[in-house]
């Protein structure tokens, strides 16, 4: 009889996660070494250098291969870190087609430091599908795109993207940061690779920065294991052992976020100061229904527009409970203002194209109770 599946939650606390050898100890313990002793020339246990190998790394590395149901996994220093490394798969005259409305950091790399190597790219509005088959070239090689978009909540159907890519032998990469794998699953939708900055929902309590590739094919994985020894940009043994106890409380966290993300938008929706809400989750959002069929849940990461810079700047004032931060993802409720943080550096043109205006302001709602996060930004609403 083939052995069933483990469950996501038990995936998260178990997986890549044995009891250490030596002690039995249940946690992986942090493992600070740079080298390891090797037994006689050419005879290792498994470790040379800690720029290669570090078992706590290799735990969640694991562990997030599993999760994402990918057939390996690569951990590096930064969201920003995984993302060029996975552009290192390029060469020069590639093209890559991207959506218009990624993280702004992500197309500052590809603008202001990639192209330099004679990358081109073209951004689009991958959440019409046609928009992506129109915009690829012979010299196509990837394209990325993030769902939902960071600050628009715009999603992009996953398969009808992969199947267009496929088609053309193009590889696509899903920026799965804003629902985690426990409310999306992109490889089983067709993606080929994942990334995510760590940082965020995986982390859960903004104590660390991280990033990482999953992927699907081995060569993917030779790409991947060879760019983290080569260039470096890895993710520490500390930073790795943070990640990995985030993870073992995803899928309660990501519940719970998913509860107070609906309740919140519903009480933004219905908010006279609130010119605006988006959100998948609400009936109104253009592609409600494709939320509803490709993620399990619609997430807690919600924008809204309050009409002028003055007003997100007083509103920005009175909030009492949620931060005014960068970055989102963590237990508590973060509010950012994505034209002077998340999207500074796109421009006025740039944003103005997206409709980031200086009245958005982006929540990503936290795991307190939400009568206390509805309450605080009702006193912050309502001057
Ligand atoms: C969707 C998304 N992708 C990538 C990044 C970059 O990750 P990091 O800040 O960990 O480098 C961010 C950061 O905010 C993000 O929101």
């Amino acid at each position: 009889m083939a052995e069933k599946k483990l469950g996501f939650a038990t995936r998260a606390i178990h997986d890549g996660q044995e009891p250490e050898k030596l002690t039995g100890a249940v946690n992986v313990p942090i493992f600070l070494t740079s080298t390891y002793q090797q037994e006689a020339i050419g005879k290792n246990r498994g470790h040379e250098y800690a720029r290669l190998t570090n078992p706590t790394r290799d735990a969640l590395e694991e562990s997030l291969c599993s999760l994402e149901g990918g057939t390996s996994a690569h951990a590096f220093a930064s969201g920003m870190a995984a993302i060029t490394a996975m552009l290192t798969m390029m060469k020069t005259g590639d093209h890559i087609v991207c959506s218009d409305n990624v993280y702004g950091g992500t197309q500052r790399v590809f603008d202001k430091v990639l192209a330099n190597y004679g990358l081109t790219f073209t951004y689009v509005d991958t959440s019409k599908a046609e928009n992506v088959a129109a915009a690829l070239r012979p010299e196509t090689k990837l394209v990325h795109i993030e769902t939902p978009t960071n600050p628009m909540m715009a999603i992009t159907d996953i398969r009808a993207v992969a199947d267009i890519c496929h088609a053309k032998g193009v590889e696509l990469s899903v920026d799965n940061t804003f629902l985690s794998p426990y409310l999306q699953q992109p490889i089983a939708l067709g993606a080929d690779i994942v990334m995510h900055s760590t940082t965020k929902f995986l982390n859960g309590h903004s104590d660390g920065l991280g990033g990482v590739l999953i992927c699907t094919t081995p060569e993917q994985a030779d790409r991947f294991r060879f760019v983290q020894k080569c260039t470096g940009g890895i993710l520490s043994p500390f930073e790795s052992y943070l990640l990995l106890r985030g993870v073992k409380t995803l899928a309660v966290r990501m519940r719970q976020h998913d509860v107070n993300g609906r309740a919140v938008a519903d009480f933004l929706a219905g908010h006279r100061a609130v010119k605006k809400v988006f959100y998948p989750g609400l009936k109104d959002h253009p592609q409600h229904e494709l939320a509803k069929r490709q993620q399990s849940g619609f997430g807690s990461m919600i924008s809204i527009e309050l009409g002028s810079l003055e007003q997100a700047n007083e509103f920005a004032k009175r909030l009492r409970l949620a931060f005014l931060a960068e970055s989102l993802g963590g237990v508590e409720t973060l509010i950012c203002h994505p034209a002077t943080m998340t999207h500074a550096a796109i421009g006025a043109e740039g944003r103005a194209r997206l409709g980031i205006t200086d009245g958005l302001m982006r929540i990503s709602v936290g795991i307190e109770d939400v009568a206390d996060i509805i309450s605080d930004l009702d006193q912050a609403l309502s001057g």
